[in-house]
């Protein structure tokens, strides 16, 4: 099919490689006439597992192109898709600006009937502004349909959730569009439910506010576990076992971030008080994330008493694994709050430091995990990046001015770094 993808953020590229992947000719389409050009001569703007590759391998066997020209896109293309920002506002609302104004710039540039599929993350009951939007602006007489169709991918993870999703959503006004999604998804052999579109925007909502309050719920239970000696990692895993509840998201830790959680949340809740409906659990879910992280900044205050002229090394500045994405990343908040205490810095982060210099300063940027501790007087983690488990702890407890390790994320077992010498800090343990 012919698909063309507004938006070439960490969604829109993803999705629109590997909808070229399995064989769809895609069109991305961005404003930003840099990244155009850039991703033109092959470059990739952000990390991503596997995603280089397949840019590359697509570009080259002519299914996918790239345009600053929405017009383009949508002329050429039978379903055109909306990926772009839904940014928070002050008091938690998002700003759908972006989408109304591609809304209107679609509605230009129709002159047959089109399917325009809104991917982004957007409050319920958009899809019939996108749609009224649409007709309001549109001169020719055509028709069109507007679906809601969320996107699931986790952020360094992004091209395994696409390739392989747990289901497609799709939702509709109309049976019209339904055939021709169903085209542009069966290759990806994925269960579809099709519904009406509020239901596919809640969707959406609903499940990132419920994955959030997975992780609160199992930090409020590591605050339980210190309180009575129990391990979290225990009571998770037992708990896990349970397939209605299962463990994944169950990792205790510093808390939530990213650029979807804490955004989503916040959106869910506004949503809710607009219609009417005080969803006051997911107010808990948000100051239990808080809390998270004061509590570990305690522990480390508590341990090192004043932190003012002392030098702490951090390992991880990335949201989460597998990304150099910084923003409202837990680890840069731990970094800022250990400066705010007077304490010196020393980071490392295996993908997000270049990202992570427009806005964390006044630290030493190290280049190796393995260099980082040298002189600290404690180490922290605070991403859970599989390959600080490889950490030289024996170096590391060496070069330490005192073996004192806080990790954020449980990456290590607390009986083997006491036998090795550190005085182990970990959440829940
Ligand atoms: C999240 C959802 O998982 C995706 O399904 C969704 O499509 C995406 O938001 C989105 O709306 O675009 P993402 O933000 O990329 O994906 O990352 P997650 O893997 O969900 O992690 C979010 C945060 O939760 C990270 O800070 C991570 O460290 C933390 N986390 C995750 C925990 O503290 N414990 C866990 O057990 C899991």
């Amino acid at each position: 099919m012919n698909l063309t993808i507004i938006g070439t953020g960490y969604v829109g590229l993803v999705t629109g490689t590997c909808f070229a992947e399995v064989g769809h000719r895609v069109i991305c389409v961005d404003n930003d006439a840099t990244k155009v050009e850039k991703l033109r001569a092959g470059g990739i703007p952000i990390y991503e597992p596997g995603l280089e590759e397949l840019v590359k391998k697509n570009v080259a066997e002519g299914r996918l192109s790239f345009t600053t020209s929405i017009a383009e896109g949508v002329e050429k293309s039978d379903v055109v898709f909306i990926a772009v920002p839904t940014p928070p506002q002050p008091d938690g609302s998002v700003d759908l600006s972006f989408i109304e104004k591609v809304a209107r710039e679609i509605a230009g540039a129709i002159t047959s009937y089109k399917i325009v599929v809104d991917k982004s993350t957007v409050p319920v009951r958009t899809g019939d502004k996108v749609a009224e939007t649409i007709k309001r602006y549109c001169k020719a007489k055509v028709e069109f349909d507007v679906v809601s169709n969320p996107e699931f991918l986790r952020e360094g993870f992004a091209v395994a959730d696409l390739m392989k999703p747990d289901r497609v959503v799709i939702g509709v006004h109309s049976q019209r569009p339904v055939a021709a999604m169903r085209d542009v998804y069966t290759p990806f052999n994925a269960p579809i439910i099709v519904t009406d579109i509020n239901s596919a925007e809640l969707i959406k909502h609903a499940s990132n506010s419920f994955l959030a309050l997975k992780i609160s719920y199992i930090n409020a239970v590591a605050n339980i576990c210190e309180a009575t000696g129990a391990n979290v990692q225990e009571v998770a895993a037992g708990m896990g076992m349970d397939e209605r509840i299962g463990r994944r998201f169950l990792n205790a830790g510093i808390g939530f971030g990213g650029s979807c959680f804490p955004k989503d949340l916040s959106a869910f809740i506004k949503i809710s008080e607009q219609v009417g409906c005080d969803f006051g659990i997911l107010k808990e879910v948000q100051k239990v994330n808080d809390a998270q992280m004061n509590r570990f900044v305690k522990k480390i205050t508590d341990t090192l008493w004043v932190l003012k002229d002392k030098t702490i090394g951090v390992l991880g500045l990335a949201f989460k694994q597998n990304t150099d994405d910084v923003r409202m990343s837990p680890a840069i908040e731990l970094c800022q709050r250990l400066q705010r205490e007077g304490a010196k810095l020393r980071v490392h982060d295996p993908k997000g430091m270049d990202k992570a210099k427009a806005i964390l300063t006044n630290v030493e940027y190290v280049e190796n995990m393995n260099d980082v501790a040298a002189g600290c007087d404690a180490l922290v983690i605070a991403t859970e990046w599989d390959e600080f488990k490889k950490l030289d702890l024996e170096r590391t407890r060496k070069e330490l001015t005192h073996p004192i390790l806080f990790d954020g994320r449980n990456l290590f077992d607390p009986a083997e770094m006491e036998r090795l010498g550190f005085i182990y800090k970990s959440v829940g343990r």
